[in-house]
């Protein structure tokens, strides 16, 4: 006999209590607590329980499992590929995390299009096979291994896999998957984590490769994103600016490679494309010869990235001046402020700075201090950097040009695309490769740093 029960769970961190709570002791959330019935039907249990007897495994000696089942499998998406340290691992289970529209589910119809990765079942819960059918059209995909299949219930998508035996099924997106075993709404931590770990037990007992979409909430984290995580082999997430056209795929956990590639996609009109030199496509447009501009190299994983960072000192009159970064670390550049009025002696108090990373990218790794510091410094008295200069290094409180990892690869990338004047630490010189020598010139602190460039 079924048992009616209600529990109030951590819809952030899926932390289970039996009141409500104002405040998570979990994750330390507020207000996340929402209660969910539960018919917690016993039978079920045991009828698991039976069909663990039945499939005992036995251990195996490590040189005898075959290396086949581990090989990654191109995905057809260079960029993709990249990220996942060389493609999907059979038998594995990725979730992709992104904002609503984003472009996760066309980064995976895309993904079906190249044929030779065998059968794939894509399980659309958000949109009927006809209007997949239109995306996959617009976007030139008609191979026949491809198999749709528009539906929320978990059992009939479990039916489903079990008759079709695809290679790869994707499902777009956990969260609007349901059990009937539970009553909470789809899209809840309880249906979320039960959909997931089922899905998941399909997809090591057959060896199926399962890609889950999951959207991500208001904050900014995946719905029940601790619930998912752990369970998982890789996590990707997509992001990107609305305003801006284009997306950064990211690779948070990875069970068969590092985490630290990043792809880069153009959305188009056609599709995701793949953008081969994001550096140039970053710096399109910049302003030459203007104050307030600075091109800097940062490392995204092993890839060395050019942007451009601007910034503007206002006069102001008010008492309390303004201070704004857009797609830096405020923290940070409020430190760096600080160093630049205490070092150099700025008196920035009565000047409003505005501190911008160009084309709507995040970026937050130290190595961009020098630059933020010479694009303040430029606005502030007026006078530009020259258009084929590049700058990066890490800033001490002391006003100390720090050394910064891979200085040779972001020499490279400057040089290659056209930045013949590199200011770089004293601390990294000796990584400076001998036939570039020409272009870099070092710095100890900030103050040598901007006599070079202002
Ligand atoms: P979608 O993949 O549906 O996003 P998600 O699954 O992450 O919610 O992408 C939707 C957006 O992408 C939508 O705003 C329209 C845009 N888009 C294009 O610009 N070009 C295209 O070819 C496609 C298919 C979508
Ligand atoms: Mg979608």
């Amino acid at each position: 006999m079924a048992r009616q029960k209600t529990r109030f769970v951590c819809q952030s961190c899926g932390y289970e209590t039996g009141k409500w709570l104002g405040r998570c002791p979990s994750c330390g959330e507020f207000a996340t607590f929402s209660e969910e019935a539960v018919v917690e039907d016993k039978s079920r249990y045991k009828r698991a329980a039976a069909a663990d007897e039945s499939r005992r495994s036995s251990s195996v000696v490590l040189s005898e499992i075959s290396a086949l089942d581990s090989a990654h499998m191109k995905t057809g998406i260079g960029e993709l590929d990249r990220v996942l340290s060389g493609g999907l691992v059979r038998g594995s289970f990725t979730l992709v995390g992104g904002d609503p529209g984003i472009g996760k589910s066309t980064l995976l119809i895309q993904l079906c299009k190249s044929a030779d990765k065998g059968k794939i079942l894509y399980v659309s819960g958000e949109e009927s096979a006809a209007q997949v059918k239109l995306r996959a059209s617009r976007l030139d995909i008609t191979t026949d291994d491809l198999l749709i299949l528009s539906e929320t219930n978990l059992k009939t998508i479990e039916n489903e896999i079990i008759n079709i035996r695809p290679d790869i099924v994707i499902i777009d997106s956990i969260q609007t998957m349901y059990t009937d075993d539970i009553t909470s709404a789809p899209g809840s931590v309880s249906q979320v984590r039960e959909s997931g770990y089922r899905l998941l037990n399909i997809a090591k007992q057959n060896n199926i490769t399962v890609i889950i979409v999951g959207h991500v909430t208001k904050e900014g984290q995946l719905a029940g994103p601790r619930v998912l995580e752990h369970m998982v082999d890789t996590v990707l997430y997509f992001e990107g600016d609305k305003n801006f056209s284009y997306r950064i795929l990211r690779c948070v956990k990875n069970r068969f490679g590092g985490t630290n590639e990043i792809g880069v996609f153009e959305m188009t009109g056609k599709g995701l494309r793949e953008i081969l030199n994001p550096s140039e496509y970053l710096l399109k447009g910049r302003p030459i010869g203007v104050p307030g501009s600075a091109v800097t190299c940062c490392m995204e994983g092993s890839r060395p990235l050019l942007v451009e960072v601007q910034a503007l000192a206002a006069y102001t009159g008010f008492q309390t001046p303004r201070r704004m970064a857009t797609g830096t670390d405020f923290g940070r550049v409020i430190m760096l402020m600080a160093v630049l009025e205490k070092r150099l002696n700025f008196s920035l108090a009565s000047f409003d700075i505005y501190v911008n990373l160009t084309g709507g990218i995040r970026l937050s790794e130290p190595s961009l201090d020098a630059a933020i510091i010479a694009c303040v410094a430029s606005s502030y008295k007026n006078k530009a950097v020259a258009p084929h200069t590049a700058i990066f290094g890490e800033v001490g409180l002391a006003g100390e040009l720090r050394g910064v990892g891979m200085c040779e690869k972001r020499i490279a990338e400057c040089v290659k695309l056209g930045f013949t004047d590199i200011i770089i630490p004293t601390a990294n010189s000796k990584e400076i490769p001998a036939e570039l020598k020409k272009n870099v010139r070092t710095a100890d602190n900030i103050n040598m740093l901007l006599s070079l460039i202002l």
